[in-house]
């Protein structure tokens, strides 16, 4: 590794969904920043930080990162997953071009560079900004729903599915006792991990990824199996993009119009009532798996992924995305990384494993 030539001064922002870990990364690119003798700057609220006049930016001490930080779940910067700052929307209804606004604003903090911690969607809408804007950018993967290409795993993911798996340990004896069938609705976007992780750790009878199309006669068939053996309750988990048997998406209408997935378990429950004449119950876990303190591996993999960010600075070598690989931190180029997008690998481990218990996974 080469040496620090020049003390750097650094900007730190989150952007996108938050989940649990942020802090971690952020207190340990703090400490690690200040030991080297630099300077930095956290910006609020992801790039609307850097849109607002003044800019809403602050200096970042020891102070600021205390111990406690380290399991606090949430963002002390704060983060939006709103507004594309290449078509934007503006408060009087049209869509504009708002980059050049953000570009000024982060020069105007005089840094050497920025780290930007976020998803695929984040960390490409930084990586444009930071060409057309001709500023060096670092990237650190963070999403629950493990979906960011070239990295092993993302912050917060690990602690997603503990809270999913949970769910499912508190439903199994509820499930038992009522002899219900429980259908649990967890997030994960188009992608599948943390239904089929949590499903497996959880001991789903039926798992459900937008990845594998399900028909509902198989699932009907794996629950007539199960009750064969004189067991009278199943657990079933379904990501939320998983789709109605006539291919739509469930979705909710947020305020400003603003649409999520959501919904899926409903129908699900309601299908499979009907058709296993069975009393179904539906939990929706929702944004309860982003919240909370972190797990110990979240915890780790940020401050490794903190460390290693540093370092990259350091080498002046830009452009990258930290990334764990094989037990260590690496770095890829975040192009390479954003434009892969990382579903569930049909042919992969956790597949195999849970066909090979026996899970149902619809198909
Ligand atoms: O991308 C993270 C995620 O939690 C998804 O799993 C989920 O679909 C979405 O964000 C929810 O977004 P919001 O916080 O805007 O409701």
């Amino acid at each position: 590794m080469t040496t620090a030539q020049q003390p750097k001064r650094i900007a730190i922002l989150t952007s996108g969904g938050d989940c649990a870990g942020l802090n971690a990364v952020i207190r340990s690119v703090v400490i690690y920043g200040l030991s080297l003798g630099w300077e930095i700057f956290g910006i609020e609220d992801g790039t609307h930080g850097l849109i607002d006049r003044p800019i809403r930016a602050r200096k970042l001490t020891l102070a600021d990162v205390s111990a406690t930080m380290l399991r606090q779940g949430g963002t002390i910067l704060g983060t939006t997953n709103k507004g594309n700052p290449f078509a934007y929307p503006m408060p009087d209804g049209t869509i504009q071009d708002i980059s050049e606004t953000i570009i000024d604003g982060f020069k105007s903090l005089g840094c050497d560079v920025m780290i930007g911690i976020g998803g695929d969607g984040s960390l490409s809408i930084l990586h444009q900004l930071a060409e057309q804007g001709g500023f060096p950018l670092i990237g650190i993967p963070k999403t629950i729903d493990n979906d960011l290409g070239m990295t092993e795993t993302s912050i917060g993911f690990d602690t997603a599915v503990a809270v999913a798996t949970e769910a499912l340990d508190r439903l199994q004896p509820t499930a038992a006792s009522h002899d219900r069938i429980m259908v649990l609705e967890v997030m994960g976007r188009d992608a599948g991990h943390i239904a089929l992780a949590a499903g497996i750790a959880g001991g789903a009878d039926v798992i459900l990824i937008p990845e594998i199309p399900y028909a509902l006669d198989k699932i009907v068939a794996h629950i007539k199996e199960i009750r064969d053996t004189g067991r009278n309750f199943a657990l079933i988990v379904v990501s939320e993009a998983v789709k109605t048997i006539d291919g739509t998406s469930s979705t909710l209408s947020f305020y400003g119009g603003e649409k999520r997935f959501g919904g899926i378990g409903h129908y699900i429950g309601a299908e499979i009532a009907e058709l296993c004449q069975a009393e179904t119950r539906v939990t929706v876990l929702g944004h309860v798996q982003r919240g909370g303190q972190p797990s110990a591996q979240d915890r780790m993999l940020a401050q490794a992924f903190g460390v290693h960010a540093i370092d990259l600075i350091r080498q002046e070598k830009y452009d990258r995305m930290v990334a764990w690989s094989d037990r260590n931190v690496i770095d890829v180029p975040i192009v390479k990384a954003t434009a892969r997008y990382q579903s569930v690998d049909l042919d992969g481990t956790l597949v195999k494993t849970a066909r090979s218990l026996g899970i149902c996974l619809g198909d």
